[in-house]
């Protein structure tokens, strides 16, 4: 069967008709907002690196996440940035860190929203890796202790769902022991199982202060090349206990979301990184491009390669946008 009685056009004739036959959906079900929190208080401020979100201190970020949970947000991510690095990241596991006391505030201001917290020492270390340093390199089992009793201390704060974001080997299994052994058996853990050493992460590393002191990441995160590692790392982390995983970045890796989502059928989220964000945004404000059609477009094929949910900068703008997109 084909042309003339095969005529695809039949079904997009109409705003309604295009609705009624659309495969992929977007809702609010299907975003986390990630939130960067800082050591002040009374505090919001632009971020320079990426136009149109904000630092926040834990006083203030309570009346945001509110704004979120009113627009059917399930989630935020949280980022703690502390001005009080040293060389093993300290400040990760403090009662009193930054991390800790937004989560504190978040729960008691706005208990219905899920707090996802990252997991990682970049953000802490004076010298940006994301574990500890020994002759010159990434010590990767010394790192796993101070992640175990960062992710306690995060989930003790009150955190939903603990995100290591590290790629040490191994963390998932030392991170769920932790948590277990200090009776949070039921925090779940979304691992950042498949996260690759992209150039889209730069304007995080602004925001964050975390770009590494000497060498980069490429001795822990994938290679961008590798599309079967990334299935031995869901893999791994699943039979760690990685309770749902994520790939990162988004828009570059729409193969291995399909692939990841095939083959393990698990809960498979996407995070839309900072660089994707700059990107569309620098091209619309150059006039290049229609910023809400183009984010709904990105956000659309993220969940058509297979993702459960999407982690983007853009989760509390778009949601307005994407209703004229999908008709
Ligand atoms: C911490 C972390 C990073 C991101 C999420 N968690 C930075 C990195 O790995 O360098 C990137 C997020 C983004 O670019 O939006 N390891
Ligand atoms: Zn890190």
């Amino acid at each position: 069967m084909s042309f003339p009685i095969e005529r695809p056009r039949r079904l997009r004739s109409s705003p309604a008709l295009r609705r009624l036959v659309a495969e992929t959906n977007l809702s609010a079900d299907h975003l986390v907002q990630p939130l960067f929190v800082i050591e002040k208080s009374n505090f919001v401020q632009p971020i320079p690196s990426l136009a149109d979100q904000f630092y926040y201190s834990p006083d203030r970020l309570v009346e945001k996440v509110e704004a979120l949970a009113r627009q059917g947000i399930p989630a935020v991510i949280l980022f703690g940035i502390s001005d009080r690095k040293d060389a093993v990241g300290s400040q990760a596991w403090a009662d009193d860190g930054v991390i800790q006391r937004a989560v504190r505030a978040v729960k008691a201001g706005c208990p219905q929203m899920l707090v996802m917290t990252d997991l990682c020492l970049c953000e802490y270390t004076d010298h940006g890796h994301c574990g500890i340093i020994k002759n010159g390199c990434v010590d990767n089992d010394e790192t796993l202790k101070l992640l175990a009793q960062a992710a306690v201390s995060q989930a003790a704060a009150g955190a939903d769902i603990i995100a290591p974001s590290d790629m040490m080997d191994g963390r998932v299994a030392a991170v769920r022991q932790g948590l277990d052994d200090a009776s949070f058996e039921l925090t779940p853990i979304l691992s950042y199982a498949a996260k690759y050493a992209s150039a889209f992460y730069e304007p995080f590393r602004g925001a964050a202060g975390s770009t590494p002191a000497f060498d980069d990441r490429r001795g822990y995160q994938m290679n961008p090349a590798n599309r079967l590692e990334a299935l031995r790392e869901v893999r791994l982390d699943l039979e760690e206990g990685a309770d749902m995983v994520m790939v990162k970045p988004a828009l570059p890796c729409l193969d291995v979301i399909y692939a990841v989502k095939q083959t393990f059928g698990r809960v498979t989220a996407a995070f839309q990184v900072s660089g994707e964000y700059a990107m569309l945004e620098s091209a619309a404000a150059n006039g290049l491009l229609d910023l809400k059609r183009a984010v709904c477009e990105t956000l659309i094929a993220i969940r058509r390669a297979g993702a459960d949910f999407i982690i983007s900068y853009w989760a509390e703008q778009a949601l307005p946008w994407m209703g004229e997109f999908a008709s």
